[in-house]
């Protein structure tokens, strides 16, 4: 057994579609299962389904693709793309030290900053990124200059862009800086550039954008240009939010002041 050995055979027996719990017990106490090419008897011994060979009657098992889950906070600089021709760094060259082919869900521009998830579940990535399960996700925009109260009522009663009208958006100033405005801007939404844009058009471009939380997750304890796994928890809710249909927005001030209080790295 590998050093990572770590689901109980029965579990990952029953996991792999070979048998119930029980039946995979029976057989493991039959002395049908072999593990590294020895035979295991004892139940609740611990494997590794990504590094030890299972085999029943001698025959492999087939190794279900380990879902992972990943929280990366993306430095500028990085494009969320797979390929690409010009050769700029890549986001999933942060996470090459894993053997294992991740997407990032959703995209970020190469300038933008922040809370980026990659994951090789294709179907959770999709719903993810699909607008009807729209994730709440708030970005810190430092903007040049500081809008007024009736520019940023604009933004959160919705406002046209070219490519069509915006849904309401959640915005704060909870700072200024040299007579330029810290803004914590909430969308639902993933249009190209969009924040950036919703900004422009106001009169307040963009200087600097972080995503500090997408849904119930933030970036804390994660440094710039580094990633943590999700607990398993993170991704049972994960899923939940990719069951659930779009919430109307609403001003959450702890949550937002908490996010104030980390600011930029
Ligand atoms: N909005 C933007 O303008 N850019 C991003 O990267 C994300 C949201």
């Amino acid at each position: 057994m590998s050093e990572r050995a770590d689901e109980r055979l029965q579990k990952v027996l029953a996991r792999a579609g070979i048998a119930s719990r029980r039946q995979s017990e029976k057989m493991i106490s039959e002395g049908r299962v072999k593990v590294n090419g020895q035979t295991v008897t004892e139940m609740g011994t611990r494997v590794d389904i990504g590094g030890d060979l299972i085999e029943i009657d001698g025959r492999p098992i087939s190794r279900p693709e380990e879902k992972v889950y990943l929280l990366l906070n993306k430095p500028s600089g990085f494009i969320t793309s797979l390929d690409d021709p010009r050769g700029r760094p890549k986001v999933v060259d942060l996470v090459k030290d894993l053997p294992y082919r991740l997407y990032p869900v959703g995209r970020l521009d190469m300038e933008t900053e922040g809370l980026l998830l990659l994951t090789n579940d294709g179907d959770l990535c999709y719903r993810l990124s699909h607008p009807r399960f729209g994730v709440e996700k708030t970005y810190q925009a430092n903007v040049l200059g500081v809008p007024s109260a009736q520019k940023l009522k604009t933004l959160e009663q919705g406002m046209v862009l070219e490519d069509g009208p915006t849904a309401p958006a959640r915005v704060r100033v909870i700072g200024q800086e040299a007579g330029n405005g810290i803004l914590l801007v909430t969308i639902h939404e993933g249009r190209k550039r969009q924040v950036r844009r919703m900004l422009e058009t106001i009169g307040h471009p963009v200087m600097r954008l972080k995503r500090t939380q997408y849904g119930f997750l933030d970036l804390k304890g994660v440094k710039v240009g580094s990633y943590r796994r999700l607990t398993e928890e993170e991704v049972t809710r994960l899923h939940g939010l990719a069951a659930g249909e779009v919430k109307p927005l609403r001003h959450k001030t702890k949550k937002e002041a908490a996010v104030r209080r980390k600011g930029f790295d």
